[in-house]
């Protein structure tokens, strides 16, 4: 297996390893789990996936998530990311996929608003416009490493509040259901998740945060809005250009990302699976402390 960097320190190509071998092969889970670790990003070029594929190289890494209510492929253990509607047709945009498109163009991290947050995505991609629908990558490790030791220290024992209908709010009124509501209430997470293997910590913030715990809303607010300013500052990013046959695969702990437009008229296809963090990949250390967490 070979290890090509990509972006600006962090990212990077893995040649020489398909998902089928990762999903067979423990030498080579094990070689990749540890370029995860390190790089944050990794990129696969000419991978022939299917489902069953993306799914059986995913799990390996932990248990995948089920896919949420209101999202394509509810149920399953698949998130579909199209535009093209049922009749096979691009759908106009004001269509509800589109706006969804346009709320994953915000910075985030996959499902830091659910209870139990993503280790991994993983993004293969189907069908790509020809032009732009680009991912791209912020390092929220690098991020947090630029920072002052005080502000890391004072991050480190701060919580931040996450919720669905706060980054679906910023597009649209309506955009996140009653029942997506229902099923999704407001989780608190430690501001740095600190990587267990290699101890490296990593700011946990994003779209979907909207308060910071013991801090007035609008101060907590502007907090997250300038950390975020901060981690995605032009020239830190890696945007990956797909093409057909790529996956890419990122660890949320560790960066954050953002879907960028396409003319509107192309369609696009891809398919997520996501796995679980759990306590091996230190979900636990994120926890606030029960008084907070019932409030
Ligand atoms: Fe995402």
């Amino acid at each position: 297996m070979e290890i090509v960097p990509l972006g600006p320190g962090f990212a990077a190509e893995l040649r020489g390893v398909t998902l089928a071998d990762v999903a067979n092969d423990d030498a080579a889970y094990n070689a990749v789990r540890a370029a995860f670790e390190e790089h944050s990003v990794l990129v696969f070029r000419g991978q022939e996936v299917s489902g069953e594929g993306q799914l059986a190289f995913s799990e390996r890494f932990g248990p995948a998530e089920v896919t949420k209510v209101g999202s394509l492929g509810t149920g399953t253990h698949f998130v579909i990311l199209t535009t093209i509607g049922p009749d096979g047709k691009v759908v106009p945009e004001d269509h509800r996929f589109a706006m969804r498109n346009k709320a994953n163009q915000l910075w985030h991290t996959d499902s830091s608003f659910k209870s139990a947050p993503a280790l991994t995505s993983v993004l293969a991609a189907r069908t790509i416009p020809a032009l732009g629908g680009e991912t791209e990558f912020a390092s929220t490790r690098l991020a947090f490493e630029r920072l002052d030791p005080a502000t890391q220290k004072k991050l480190e024992n701060s919580f931040a509040w996450h919720h669905y209908g706060h980054s679906r709010g910023k597009i649209a009124d309506g955009l996140a259901t009653t029942e997506e509501l229902a099923a999704l209430p407001p989780v608190c997470w430690r501001m740095v998740w600190r990587n267990p293997v290699n101890g490296r910590g990593a700011l946990y913030i994003a779209s979907h945060a909207y308060a910071v715990e013991g801090m007035e809303p609008k101060a907590g607010e502007k907090l997250i809005e300038e950390l975020t300013e901060a981690a995605t500052a032009p020239g830190t990013t890696y945007e990956h250009k797909w093409k057909n046959g790529d996956v890419v695969m990122w660890d949320n702990r560790a960066t954050m990302h953002r879907g960028r437009p396409w003319p509107g008229n192309e369609p696009r296809y891809m398919v997520r699976t996501t796995i679980s963090a759990r306590a091996v990949d230190g979900v636990e250390t994120m926890r606030p402390s029960p008084r907070l967490a019932a409030e």
